[in-house]
């Protein structure tokens, strides 16, 4: 007979099992659920303008397909999501073996940090950018060495440039970035493109692509492509899928074959490639959530002007807030809550001054203005 002793590993031993890169990695604080503002402040109203997704919520043709897909659920998923593939290879003009699809765009991130680091080799992006990267780059023991964003909160493309030396792997940059929502135009990608060492991979995260995609001098990465880009999007924001985990990339059929080596074989679920096959015919419903998001910032830039409040545009879904220092951005974010407003915090992005607001829907952004109001004197006074 079998006999599991108990406690027999200690708190010591246990750290011992662990290597050094994940006792490293501070866990992912999540913002607080609609529920535990319910709960612990009972707002009259709550608005979660925390996570970038869309306010709107996602096209009535997904939910139907979803609902359809359900019948194969018992079934594993196709591991090559070769429908779905087809599709985005067709609607953007590559071959189907140049597409990659993962449960969501931080899925590939990963894909990306466990198939090419070959060791000593490190990473190069901004000090303020998605945390997700930092997150997965770190739990693959890949160091990054971070370039300060300019003061516009920009990459800092000749920063960035500077740093590479023979040992970088490949350069991250989100386009829009997030948390910030700036970007880099035609001109500073290009100039970042020509100067990048062809054997230096770059990833041209578009998370936000479909609300900048109308952007004049926003540089499409596919109109742009080299054999080191790999180019992320995801179903995740404009269409209003982050619960259920579908993103792609796009990328030289070489790097795909290496990459569907190493990403979950089931990875995305039958739903979500259902419901990013669908979604994808529904493109009234991204017009919709673009013009939404586009009329919202501007009401919201009017608004931080009349206030005095510091920002910093944005062609993303989300608006950056720049605070005095990190205790008033934790101030404001606290009353906020009370009022039922979920904010972002940005710390882990790299800009503890700072506090991130989704665009969310009319009413919402009413409630972000009245509380704001209410609670103006206690901060700004
Ligand atoms: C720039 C950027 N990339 C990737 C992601 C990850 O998106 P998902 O994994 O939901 O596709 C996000 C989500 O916030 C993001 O902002």
């Amino acid at each position: 007979m079998i006999r599991i002793k108990q406690n027999v590993i200690h708190q010591m031993e246990i750290e011992d099992l662990v290597p050094e890169n994940i006792k490293q990695l501070k866990p992912y604080v999540a913002g607080k659920t609609i529920e535990e503002v319910k709960n612990q402040y009972n707002p009259a109203m709550i608005s979660k303008l925390a996570s970038n997704e869309n306010r709107l919520g996602c096209s009535k043709q997904v939910k139907n397909a979803v609902h359809k897909a359900l019948r194969d659920i018992q079934d594993y998923p196709d591991p090559i999501s070769q429908k779905l593939r087809k599709k985005i290879a067709a609607l953007n003009g590559v071959h189907e073996k140049e597409v990659l699809i993962t449960a969501g765009s931080e899925s590939l991130i990963s894909v990306i940090c466990r198939t090419f680091f070959l060791e000593n080799e490190h990473a190069i992006t901004a000090d303020a950018t998605f945390v997700g990267f930092f997150v997965q780059a770190g739990v693959n023991g890949i160091e990054i060495k971070k370039v300060p964003v300019t003061k516009e909160y920009k990459f800092d493309v000749s920063g960035i440039l500077n740093r590479i030396d023979p040992d970088t792997k490949l350069v991250y940059i989100a386009n829009p970035n997030n948390p910030t929502g700036t970007y880099l135009n035609r001109e500073e990608y290009s100039h970042l493109l020509e100067n990048l060492p062809d054997d230096v991979l770059l990833i041209a995260d578009e998370a936000y692509f479909e609300y900048a995609s109308n952007v004049l001098d926003y540089p499409n990465a596919l109109d742009l492509r080299r054999d080191n880009v790999i180019i992320l999007r995801t179903f995740s924001k404009a269409y209003g899928l982050a619960g259920l985990r579908v993103g792609y990339g796009i990328a030289n059929q070489a790097l795909i074959a290496e990459m569907t080596k190493t990403k979950l074989t089931f990875e995305p679920t039958t739903l979500a490639q259902a419901a990013a096959y669908a979604a994808l015919d529904d493109t009234e419903f991204i017009k919709k959530s673009v013009q939404s998001v586009n009329k919202g910032k501007e009401t919201l830039y009017n608004f931080f002007d009349q206030q005095g409040v510091h920002y910093v545009r944005s062609i993303s879904n989300s608006v950056l807030m720049i605070m005095q220092d990190e205790d008033s951005a934790e101030d404001f974010s606290q009353s906020m809550l009370e009022q039922g407003v979920i904010l972002r915090r940005v710390q882990a992005f790299g800009l503890p001054h700072c506090i991130r607001i989704t665009i969310g829907t009319e009413a919402e952004m009413h409630h972000f203005e009245k509380s704001f109001l209410n609670i103006t004197k206690k901060i700004f006074s």
